[in-house]
């Protein structure tokens, strides 16, 4: 088949013809190795968003995180969302947290350094969460400068990171948009699923709106197809129609469908430690290997 757009992804290919199609329908390029760095710092903030509940965005904090540890990027994961998913899959108990992001959110005194725990994963930090965060969303509203608080606060981490990866709650309120204010770039989890593109519109618009009025620098880093079977047309009609709508955007790498995550998050790691060779902790190297290519190297 040469017309590119209609081949099934698992049709032999001609010896020197056109690059394979990837899972979203496109020619799927070679991701080059990440290089290796020399000194660390300038994170790139990117806030893992969508205020659909359970499409992979605490999954992906986490194991994309994980794998650009791999690839010798310090990493530091904030959780912020007051369900501490983040914290609890990377084997935190909430009702041991000595300080939480809320302390830092909402005192004074308390620094970086009171709150940031290792993650379990050489190389990547967390600043944990509990349900203690949900009384931000209220306090914060009577704060100056409420919507910047998380930026003003993740400040002094900027030097010491590469990248910083923020964990959004499923909703668009306050919290969510000071993820936004304080982050570079989004990344946008959607399960392929009929409904996935529901609520996409609205997000949109609360992505400009911070662009516009808070943080021109936002940009959208990437949409990422989560939950994936490829055996289904109905996945597949998915990811097309989310290229329709985002073109480029639609990372080329996705993330299948597999209980391996749910498996991982009881363990408390990362499916990249927790099921090293398995197929998605190689999903998720190419996602860190795409997103280093796109939007951290050069
Ligand atoms: N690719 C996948 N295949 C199968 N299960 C997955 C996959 N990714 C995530 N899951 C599982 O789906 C559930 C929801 O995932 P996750 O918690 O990452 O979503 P979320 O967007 O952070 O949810 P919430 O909006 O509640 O914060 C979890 O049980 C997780 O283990
Ligand atoms: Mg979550």
């Amino acid at each position: 088949m040469t017309d590119g757009g209609m081949a099934p992804v698992s049709d032999p290919l001609p010896f020197d013809g056109p690059a394979p199609l990837g899972p979203t329908g496109r020619p799927m390029p070679v991701l080059p190795e990440p290089m290796p760095l020399t000194e660390h710092g300038n994170a790139r903030v990117i806030a893992m968003c969508n205020q659909k509940g359970g499409v992979g965005k605490t999954t992906t904090t986490i194991n994309l995180g994980a794998s650009l540890a791999e690839f010798g990027r310090k990493v530091l994961l904030v959780d912020f969302d007051p369900q501490g998913s983040l914290s609890v899959g990377l084997g935190l108990n909430p009702h041991e947290m000595d300080f939480t992001v809320y302390n830092l959110l909402m005192e004074r005194d308390v620094t970086l350094e009171d709150v940031i725990v290792p993650s379990g994963v050489p190389g990547m930090d967390l600043l944990p969460s509990n349900i203690d965060l949900s009384a931000a969303e209220v306090q914060l509203v009577h704060e100056v400068a409420r919507e910047q608080t998380l930026q003003r606060v993740l400040q002094p981490a900027l030097a010491e990171y590469d990248v910083i990866l923020i964990d959004c709650q499923p909703s668009l309120g306050l919290l969510t948009v000071n993820a936004l204010t304080a982050s570079d770039g989004v990344i946008v989890p959607l399960e392929c699923e009929y409904f996935a593109l529901r609520g996409v519109a609205l997000l949109k618009t609360t992505i400009d709106k911070v662009r516009e009025r808070l943080n021109p620098k936002l940009e959208i880093d990437g949409v990422l197809g989560t939950m994936f079977d490829g055996r289904t047309l109905h996945s597949r009609e998915v990811m097309e129609r989310l290229v329709q709508a985002w073109g480029d955007k639609v990372f080329h790498t996705v993330i299948r469908r597999t209980v391996k995550f749910s498996d991982s998050t009881v363990a408390g790691e990362p499916i990249t430690t927790y099921a090293s060779s398995s197929a998605g902790a190689d999903s998720y190297r190419q996602l860190a290997k795409e997103v280093l290519a796109r939007c951290l190297d050069g």
